[in-house]
């Protein structure tokens, strides 16, 4: 049992293994929030305190009590309305203007499993794993009910929650703003974690303390965005990597959102995960209903590093579904920073050949194979194989890769029209655009109404139709630019950016269920749609269109809070960087492209048959250790915005084996010396360094000792608790890669 409710005092207690959320309905029927941290027994109710507050309001129900305000209250869904000053996490407009929503307590059911939501993604899990709670609340005057759901998976440290919003009344109400979830703290200093960023340098980690006012992160790009991603910790102002306590919201939704985390006049902290509401207003009318994407909560006592792990792994085995989601994935080469738009059907089976010698899986066709595509300002929309560019049919060029023993990828940007394409000029009403204005053009490419499902239909017949040319095994799903014209011919432009999210995950359970064996890898420009959301569909996605390896230690830093390796779409691209123009060694880039899932965004015949030969290993080293990558535990090492030094280190759940990895960001003059703790190694067990990378056997030659050097023995204990001395060069960035494993 993870779910109890007493029935005298009306308390709901949520437990997991490591944590106890709990709440009351109170005797005038609010539900109001008592605890939400580290495990504790018996009831929280005695955390409420009741004070004379000045210009605080108080409900009619209260009578002459002026010590029961709204707005002082800890509450579990607080709407709009009811005399709380802060934030509302619902807001609702009812027929006559006016913005209240006073929600009282009805009912609730308790039941076995996890709840699931009607076309959104959520997490998953077995009739023994989870158990869910449905609170149902009523705003009597206006007929809204509220379902408040949370699904509990008990062993998994996971809370989660979403909202049904149904309009019971008879005339149509709006909805302004609805989240999913609010933690409101009575007491406690803390510190906000978000993680901002731009095109191609996404997810940079900033911490700052939640001071007075509301701080809000959020986006209104359509997508979840490279700006700032939907997820966020809370934590108490001396937690670390290792020690302290923390939670943490991940959205589970690739749309517009919105994160506040307020400070009140009374020193509580308000934090709220939900919908961003500037262009939203969504109606419903009488027995409508709005689901609102639910959030993802977890807490840990053991610092950042716990919190992440708990998130790595309801991700990858409660998020992440189809054949690939625990599988290690196919080791690829990709087109793009190989050929651009440049390529011919002889320019993939060169690839295809090269990928064959060097022990790569497959190959992906990028962007330019179809319609009139030779640069990015035509042809979206024309899912037709451009045969003359090829100068083969599709089936043809995928037989012949298949004929080198190497699969076959192709990448699709379905939500996008260029309007120099034969689809805009028969349907131009289907891009998105506001009538009787020009639109914001981004890449001079327009956004389809994928609200619409017709549209949808249209393209996804297109594009089943080039699927089903040949024996195609992965599909990159682009998506290249920002929404702006929310508008449709269908619905009120209110629902638009809601349902346009629907709409596209509407088509990608199509694409899913018509080919379950088919790796779909999301990328959004890289990381701009780097979501739970997206990640319910497509289990791994294009971490940034930076494949500079120093950039990308910092941007997989990031990531690695909330996503696991598995997510991580990352790959060698060739030197200059086309992105930095920095160039590191061939070494480098490959131990940071294997924290993630690993492949090749260059073009091998440009190569000396030496980088080659580095290739062909590095390809049998990451294929030796990918299921300790994928399955692994991960964990950060170093914070490499302070560290001279990024480190990460995967370890085998039996704790058999671990990966250490470590990349040098800075050099200087008479260098000190970095010492990297280990994490999660049997303490009493002794560790042996059984494969170290070829840089690490190069400082050997050079006859100094080094700790990296094969043969070598420490203890766990000594490992994680003094660490290893990372060797001084005279290079720049140099990286190793460090095998250790159990002997005694
Ligand atoms: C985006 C992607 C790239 C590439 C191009 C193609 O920028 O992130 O990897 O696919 O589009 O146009």
């Amino acid at each position: 049992m993870a779910i109890y409710y007493e029935e005298q005092e009306q308390i709901f207690t949520l437990e997991t293994v490591n944590s106890t959320y709990q709440m009351k309905v109170d005797r005038f029927g609010f539900l109001l929030h008592l605890y939400y941290g580290k495990r504790v027994s018996g009831s929280m109710e005695y955390l409420l305190t009741y004070y004379d507050r000045g210009f605080s309001g108080n409900p009619a129900a209260v009578g002459n009590d002026r010590t029961y305000s709204m707005d002082a209250l800890p509450q579990e869904y607080p709407a709009m309305g009811t005399g709380d000053y802060r934030s509302s996490a619902v807001v609702i407009r009812n027929a006559d203007g006016s913005a209240c929503c006073d929600l009282r307590y009805v009912s609730h059911e308790i039941r076995r499993g996890k709840y699931g939501l009607q076309g959104l993604p959520a997490v998953y899990a077995g009739e023994e794993e989870a158990e869910t709670l449905t609170l149902l609340l009523e705003d009597k005057v206006s007929g809204v009910q509220v379902q408040l759901l949370y699904g509990v998976l008990e062993k998994e440290d996971i809370i989660t929650r979403s909202v049904r919003i149904v309009n019971g009344g008879l005339e149509q109400i709006t909805v302004e703003k609805a989240a999913s979830a609010c933690l409101d703290f009575e007491t406690g200093e803390y510190e906000l974690l978000t993680f901002y960023g731009r095109h191609a340098m996404e997810r940079n980690l900033q911490r700052m303390p939640v001071e007075h006012g509301n701080y809000m992160i959020g986006s209104r790009r359509g997508a979840s965005s490279h700006q700032y991603n939907p997820a966020v910790i809370l934590a108490d102002r001396h937690t670390t990597e290792d020690m302290g306590n923390c939670y943490g919201m991940v959205f589970v939704y690739s749309g517009n959102f919105q994160c506040e985390a307020e400070k009140d006049q009374y020193g509580q902290t308000r934090l709220m995960m939900g919908l961003q509401s500037d262009y939203f207003r969504y109606p419903l009318a009488q027995g409508e209903a709005l689901v609102v994407p639910e959030t993802i909560l977890a807490f840990s006592d053991r610092g950042l590093g716990g919190l992440s792990e708990k998130y790595h792994r309801c991700i990858r085995e409660h998020i992440c579904r189809g054949k690939y989601s625990r599988q290690t994935r196919p080791v690829l080469i990709n087109s793009w920073e190989a050929a651009y738009f440049d390529f011919t059907g002889e320019t993939i089976c060169n690839l295809a050949g090269e990928a064959a010698s060097l022990g790569i899986d497959m190959v992906v066709m990028d962007d330019g194979w179809f319609g009139k595509r030779n640069d990015d300002n035509s042809g979206l929309g024309d899912w037709q194989v451009n045969e003359k560019k090829l100068g083969c049919t599709l089936k043809e060029l995928t037989d012949k890769v298949n004929e080198f023993g190497v699969k076959f990828g192709i990448w699709i940007e379905p939500e996008m029209v260029s309007e120099d394409s034969a689809l805009y000029r028969e349907h131009p009403d289907w891009a998105m655009r506001i009538p009787g204005r020009e639109p914001v053009r981004s890449r001079n490419q327009l956004v389809l109404d994928f609200s619409r499902a017709e549209v949808r239909e249209h393209i996804f017949n297109q594009i089943c139709a080039v699927l089903d040319q040949g024996n195609i095994e992965y599909v990159k799903w682009d998506m290249n630019r920002s929404l702006m014209d929310f508008y449709s011919a269908d619905r009120c432009p209110g629902k638009v950016t809601y349902d346009y999210v629907l709409g596209v995950y509407d088509f990608l359970e199509k694409l899913t269920r018509r080919y379950p064996d088919m790796l779909i890898e999301g990328c959004c420009g890289g990381g701009g749609r780097f979501d739970a959301g997206m990640l319910y569909y497509t289990p791994q996605i294009w971490c940034s269109d930076n494949t500079d390896a120093v950039d990308r230690v910092r941007i997989q830093y990031g990531t690695s809070f909330f996503y696991p390796v598995s997510a991580v779409g990352s790959h060698v691209s060739a030197v200059p960087n086309h992105q930095t123009g920095r160039s590191v060694s061939l070494h480098t880039r490959g131990v940071v492209a294997m924290a993630g899932t690993f492949g090749y965004e260059l073009d091998p015949a440009k190569l000396s048959p030496a980088e080659k030969a580095e290739i062909r290993e590095q390809v049998r080293d990451y294929k030796r250790h990918a299921a300790l990558i994928q399955n692994g535990s991960y964990y950060r090492l170093s914070n490499p915005y302070e560290a001279a030094y990024g480190a990460w280190l995967f370890v085998a759940q039996n704790q058999e084996e671990a990966l250490l990895n470590v990349v040098m960001l800075e050099t200087h003059g008479n260098m000190t010396v970095s010492y990297v703790k280990l994490k999660g190694l049997a303490p009493e067990a002794v560790y042996e360094v059984t494969a170290a990378d070829a840089e690490a056997g190069r400082i050997e030659d050079s006859g100094r000792l080094q700790a990296f050097t094969p043969g070598r023995r420490y203890f766990g204990s000594a490992l994680m608790e003094a660490g290893l001395p990372v060797p001084v060069e005279m290079a720049e960035y140099p990286a190793y890669q460090v095998l250790l494993k159990k002997m005694i």
